[in-house]
């Protein structure tokens, strides 16, 4: 089990990066599984506990660096002292990474990818796993990327965390495969968010520039994405554990 079933007391799901993007679809989606949602971010996550709440969800906001042990620590215990048992964790945080050629990549553009994907997601999972075997279960979701499947120039520090994030997810996968604990990732192509609108200069360059590589041709809305998260959270997925989903519109089968 790692779903709330209708009826039943309310569980915890945990998205960070829940501010906006795939983050807030991902909170909402759960929301309306039944799930209380926290939200996980270093910016005030209340636009996405407002949009959960006027879809008749539960969610509340904690505002957390996940690079920062004790943060982690102590809004983890925030979040089970508000409602538990704790039964999801989506790790979706990701600072913006431009595109920049490695030999003028600053060591601080570097680790702070690293930190956030790769590290934030050690820190939330050391202080969540404790919690998902208090209750019995869990199921935990890493958001990766295509990225973390190809190469993406200029894109050295993005590449490396998101691959590092499905080797992370199957170890993990291992350790709790016994225990009724859950670990997966998705990897999106491109969705249309702030990050690929950032990157791109506007919502129709992004759209114009990646359709050449999306076989669909187009890129994906954050809902689309939040449907896998919901797939590997809920019961539907209960024999799948150790593995990524690519959603990307086939980008990776060229
Ligand atoms: N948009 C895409 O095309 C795309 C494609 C593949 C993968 N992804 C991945 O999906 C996830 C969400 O992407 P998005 O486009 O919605 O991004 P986004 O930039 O809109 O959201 C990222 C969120 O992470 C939060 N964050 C950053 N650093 C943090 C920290 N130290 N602690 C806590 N929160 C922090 C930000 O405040 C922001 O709310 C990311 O992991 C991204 O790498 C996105």
């Amino acid at each position: 089990m790692s779903t709330t079933k209708p009826g039943s007391a309310q569980a915890v799901a945990i998205v960070t990066g829940a501010v906006a993007g795939i983050g807030r679809a991902v909170a909402r989606r759960l929301a309306r599984e039944g799930l209380a949602v926290a939200c996980v971010d270093l910016q005030d996550a209340a636009p996405t506990v407002a949009a959960v709440a006027a879809d008749g969800g539960v969610a509340a906001a904690f505002r957390c660096d996940v690079r920062d042990a004790a943060q982690v620590a102590a809004t983890v215990a925030a979040i089970a002292a508000w409602k538990s048992p704790i039964r999801n964790l989506v790790n979706c945080a990701a600072p913006f990474d431009p595109t920049i050629p490695l030999i003028e990549t600053p060591l601080e553009r570097w680790q702070i990818v690293l930190d956030v994907c790769l590290t934030g997601t050690f820190l939330m999972c050391k202080q969540v796993v404790p919690e998902m075997l208090k209750g019995g279960s869990g199921a935990i979701v890493n958001i990766s990327s295509n990225m973390g499947h190809v190469g993406g120039a200029g894109r050295t520090p993005y590449c490396t965390a998101k691959s590092g994030l499905i080797g992370f997810g199957r170890a993990l996968a291992l350790e709790l495969a016994q225990k009724n604990v859950r670990v997966n990732s998705v990897s999106p192509g491109g969705v249309l968010t702030e990050r690929v609108i950032t990157r791109h200069g506007s919502a129709e360059a992004a759209t114009r520039n990646m359709i050449p590589t999306h076989p669909m041709g187009r890129i994906a809305a954050p809902e689309e994405i939040a449907e896998a998260v919901w797939f590997l959270s809920s019961d539907a997925s209960s024999f799948t554990t150790g593995t990524d989903l690519l959603v990307d519109g086939g980008y990776c089968a060229i």
